[in-house]
């Protein structure tokens, strides 16, 4: 894919990993700050291919942080994850709950963390703000991008979609014994835009008035706990489409309840999540009628009933 930069260039999309092909873009662009996405985020994917997610994501930020350095950029978003709190004790997560990882995945992001906190250490030109994402979905209002996983997706939103759509008969719930308003996981649920406005505030306050950030962490959700069927039933009236339900065990590696707060995002990004489950729902189904196929054409891999 072909990306379009500030300065009118066009890259090429890249594996982080390749130290030349990144060295080529920082010796053709001057950057101010990067804002690190890219990672392999399915949690089962992670426990069955460990060093995939470790040589992908670990090393990839190594090579990304190793040029960046070399190129005396020193200013860094990074996409961590609220996975990062485990089963917390308590909620709302604040930023100083103790941390671990239950997989690969996790521990990956927790790494990262902890790599970049110690880079801050040796170096206090690095000014890094970690964003722990709580659960992100939605799409974008317009109806042209929207999350398109490959395979059977993980995540629950992804899946409620497919199923209205018709390319999946029914959604599992993964466990209704947890001691929740109804039995079901309690997670916090925040639409994309609001997460892609929190980085946005990030960036800002890596230049806030020539101050030295330091390595801050912010949590990026709504503050609001939301079950599992609380969810389906805003997707249903935002679609119209009745979502038909299978109820199973507890998932392994699930935690019962979490959600963030979020007055440290507030006081210091000055950023809030403006939109509920609502808006996220009825942006969701937008993109997903439009798009009921994500990006692609039915085709052997994505399509159940082939
Ligand atoms: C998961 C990952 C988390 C990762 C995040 C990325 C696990 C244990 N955690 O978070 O590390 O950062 O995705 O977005 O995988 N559910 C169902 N049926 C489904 C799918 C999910 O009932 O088909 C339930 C889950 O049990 C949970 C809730 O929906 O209660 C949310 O699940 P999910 O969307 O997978 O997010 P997390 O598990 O919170």
């Amino acid at each position: 894919m072909c990306y379009p930069l500030a300065t009118g260039a066009y890259y090429n999309s890249i594996d982080l990993r390749d130290r030349d092909a990144l060295k080529k873009i920082f010796d053709s662009t001057k950057f101010d700050a990067v804002i690190h996405f890219a990672g392999l985020k399915a949690v089962g994917e992670s426990v069955e291919k460990p060093l995939l997610y470790y040589n992908n994501n670990i090393i990839g930020t190594i090579i990304l942080l190793e040029t960046m350095a070399n190129y005396g950029c020193k200013k860094l978003v990074f996409s961590s994850s609220a996975t990062v709190y485990g089963w917390p004790k308590e909620v709302p997560c604040t930023e100083v709950f103790p941390l671990c990882a239950t997989n690969p995945y996790g521990r990956t992001k927790l790494m990262i963390e902890e790599i970049c906190r110690d880079i801050h250490c040796g170096d206090s030109e690095w000014d890094i703000i970690l964003l722990r994402y709580f659960n992100p979905v939605g799409a974008h209002p317009s109806g042209f991008i929207g999350e398109d996983p490959r395979g059977i997706p993980n995540n629950l939103m992804p899946f409620v979609q497919q199923v209205a759509v018709g390319r999946r008969p029914a959604l599992t719930v993964y466990g209704n014994d947890y001691s929740t308003k109804d039995g079901t996981g309690v997670r916090d649920y925040i639409h994309v835009v609001d997460l892609a406005d929190g980085h946005i505030a990030a960036v800002e306050k890596l230049f806030q008035g020539g101050s030295k950030t330091g390595c801050q962490v912010y949590n990026l959700g709504t503050g609001k706990g939301t079950s599992v069927l609380e969810m389906v039933a805003a997707f249903e009236k935002a679609s119209g489409k009745k979502i038909p339900l299978v109820m199973a065990g507890r998932r392994p590696g699930d935690c019962e309840t979490v959600y963030a707060s979020t007055s440290k995002a507030e006081k210091e990004l000055n950023w809030k999540a403006k939109y509920g489950i609502e808006e996220m729902c009825r942006d969701q189904w937008n993109w997903a009628s439009k798009n009921p196929w994500g990006y692609g054409k039915p085709d052997e891999s994505t399509n159940p009933s082939t």
